[in-house]
């Protein structure tokens, strides 16, 4: 069955949906997006989306395309129209179409494009041995707390990544410190058992399963430390991570070649994926 795109208004099959030369999304990469997991024919934790949709906008002064409950509608029906019980859905809005110029235009109407894929997540292989990263230097912008469209940085470190045989390249800055995967948060567990990830700030984007997973963690017991790494913490970890929407949470299990403790991953990361699965009631 062909998949079938939303695009302003209209349901179309996606080989044939297309939107305007000069929609600024693509023009000037002015626009946002969210990527969204479906299980069971249920969007997951789509709250904690449609509020970061909403953050990441009002950031960029674009208008909401709709209200929220419309949106609701127009995914819950671009889902209907896929039939795909597993998938993850794509939902971008830019500023709209006009005339290029940097100015924003006094007209435009911002355009919203839902797209729905069969989700590629984590092969159990993964999931029981771990990925493996390489380090990459952060050369984003000072916003990456926006999830903006603009993604030739991560895009770029993740293809070198791939060409190290690697799942995700984790970006480092000048200081030295772990900002956060391509396109994926990261966690590291120090010798004491605490989980570790860079605070919620303007150098890293607040992921979804970022939040389920700290909430998580701490209904447990476990001790959750909001503050920024080194790669050299990161090579010395006792257990290493990554979440995404379309990864859940994995062991990283090495890093720049280096296995993370002994290369296998550790007791802390499994309890979390345990609870994350359980969370979207897949345990
Ligand atoms: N990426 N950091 C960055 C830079 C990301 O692009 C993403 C998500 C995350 C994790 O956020 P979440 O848990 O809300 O998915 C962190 C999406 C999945 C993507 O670009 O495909």
């Amino acid at each position: 069955m062909a998949h079938i795109a939303y695009v302003n208004g209209r349901y179309r099959p996606l080989h044939s949906a297309a939107v305007a030369p000069e929609d600024r999304g693509y023009q000037f990469a002015d626009g946002v997006y969210e990527v969204i997991k479906v299980l069971g024919g249920r969007p997951r934790d789509l709250e904690r989306h449609l509020d970061r949709l909403a953050r990441s906008l009002a950031a960029l002064d674009i208008a909401p395309p709709m209200t929220r409950r419309a949106l609701e509608s127009v995914l819950h029906e671009t889902l209907r129209r896929n039939q795909l019980a597993n998938a993850l859905v794509y939902l971008q809005v830019t500023r709209g179409t006009a005339p290029r110029n940097h100015l924003f235009p006094k007209r435009a109407r911002p355009s919203l494009v839902i797209t729905v894929r069969r989700p590629a997540f984590p092969s159990e292989r993964e999931r029981e041995q771990g990925v493996g990263v390489i380090t990459q230097p952060d050369l984003r912008w000072g916003r990456c707390d926006i999830k903006s469209i603009s993604l030739l940085p991560n895009v770029l470190a993740r293809q070198s990544a791939a060409a190290a045989g690697c799942r995700e390249a984790w970006l480092v800055d000048r200081e030295g410190i772990v900002t956060e995967g391509s396109a994926s948060n990261a966690y590291i567990v120090d010798a004491a058992g605490r989980l570790i990830t860079h605070p919620l700030n303007q150098r890293i984007l607040g992921g979804v399963t970022r939040s389920v997973v700290l909430q998580l963690a701490r209904q447990d017991g476990i001790e959750v430390v909001e503050q920024a790494f080194s790669v050299d913490q990161a090579y010395a970890a006792r257990e290493a991570a990554l979440s995404s929407t379309s990864s859940w949470l994995l062991p990283v299990t090495s890093i720049d070649g280096r296995p993370v403790s002994n290369g296998m991953p550790g007791h802390v990361v499994r309890r979390l994926m345990a609870l994350y699965a359980a969370h979207l009631g897949v345990a």
